[in-house]
């Protein structure tokens, strides 16, 4: 029977799948379920500066109805123009008290203030670890990748500087230069690198000509182009890999562990098969593991990583020009 034991940011875990951040960790009986189906450990939903803001400005709008009475109801909320992270707070502690499995929180900030203040609120609930979601469009023409690159560093360096757990770093695909990110951020001290978030791209009705923004889940196809930065990175950076995006099965965890990944993180499987699935994924990735003849995760991780592969151009563009060429009819 194949052994699955693992440590990810140096945190033992049962298992090598863990539940994304996504609304799976909103419901306390969700999470034991995860748990009974042998999730390795759950990152809880993101803490979101933004939401807390917009919380807080619905607040004041709502008190602002009394007309005179604003500034004296202000005064019982001193806080009140910054926000308050207690109710997510007080759900992560709740969670925490739930479950035994590791869990890790999230956190998405916008000023870096705020992303110090946040992440030590963060790690006073008890939890294991934390993921920073760097989550932003930068639409703005006026800012260079150096710039956005920059910012990306100094939240990881400050968030480090003032936690005692484990910080992972959740990043886009979308950087100029992924290998040097990569690598920078390994050098600042970041623990895992998350490959990758996967963005809600709006859509556009053509008949009711109108932007649409629905929640959409991912398919398995999406798993490449992580799976291709997992084996890029596999063994030239310090960090755990954590492959997300994609991973719809057990077959697909296996690849991301073959490519060289530490874990894999799934939500879309989840929350389309029922959380029980999980435990399909993992007999799944077993019994791969037994057909192969491999009694731990250590015996195969990275074996088709680009370092280990043999032809190390499939990860590269050399494969992608000879392939296009084969496919001339
Ligand atoms: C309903 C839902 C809620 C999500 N909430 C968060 C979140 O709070 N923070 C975060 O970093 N990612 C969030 N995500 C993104 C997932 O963690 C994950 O990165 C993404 O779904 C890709 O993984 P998948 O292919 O397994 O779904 C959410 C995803 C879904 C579907």
């Amino acid at each position: 029977m194949a052994d699955l034991n693992t440590t990810y940011m140096g945190i033992p875990l049962k298992g090598p799948l863990l539940v994304a951040a996504s609304s799976i960790s909103s419901m306390v009986d969700r999470v034991q379920m995860a748990e009974r189906a042998g999730a390795g450990a759950l990152v809880i939903r993101s803490l979101f500066e933004e939401q807390i803001l917009f919380d807080a400005m619905q607040m004041e709008e709502s008190l602002s109805v009394g007309g005179d009475s604003f500034a004296e109801a202000l005064s019982y909320f001193p806080d009140l123009q910054h926000g308050d992270a207690q109710e997510h707070l007080m759900w992560v502690e709740k969670t925490r008290a739930a479950v035994q499995m590791p869990l890790i929180a999230s956190l998405n900030a916008v000023g870096l203030g705020a992303w110090i203040k946040y992440a030590k609120q963060l790690q006073e609930t008890g939890v294991d670890g934390l993921e920073l979601n760097v989550y932003t469009v930068p639409a703005d023409p006026k800012t260079p990748g150096s710039e956005i690159e920059r910012t990306l560093y100094e939240i990881v360096e400050a968030v480090k500087a003032e936690v005692t757990i484990p910080v992972a770093v959740k990043l886009s695909p979308f950087y100029t230069s992924m290998a040097n990110v990569a690598a920078e951020l390994d050098r600042r001290g970041a623990d895992a690198l998350v490959l990758f978030n996967r963005f809600l791209q709006p859509d556009i009705d053509p008949q009711a000509e109108a932007p649409i923004s629905e929640m959409s889940f991912s398919s398995p196809d999406e798993l490449r182009l992580p799976l291709r930065w997992v084996a890029l990175l596999h063994g030239r950076i310090q960090a755990d890999l954590a492959l997300n995006t994609g991973v719809h099965s057990g077959l697909d965890a296996a690849k991301a562990l073959l490519a060289g990944a530490t874990v894999v993180q799934t939500a879309s499987a989840l929350l389309r098969h029922g959380i029980p699935y999980l435990s399909t994924m993992l007999r799944e990735l077993e019994g791969w593991m037994d057909e192969h003849g491999y009694a731990r995760l250590e015996d195969f991780r990275g074996k088709l990583s680009q370092k280990e592969v043999a032809d190390p151009a499939t990860f590269e563009r050399a494969q992608y020009v000879r392939l296009i060429l084969s496919s001339d009819q």
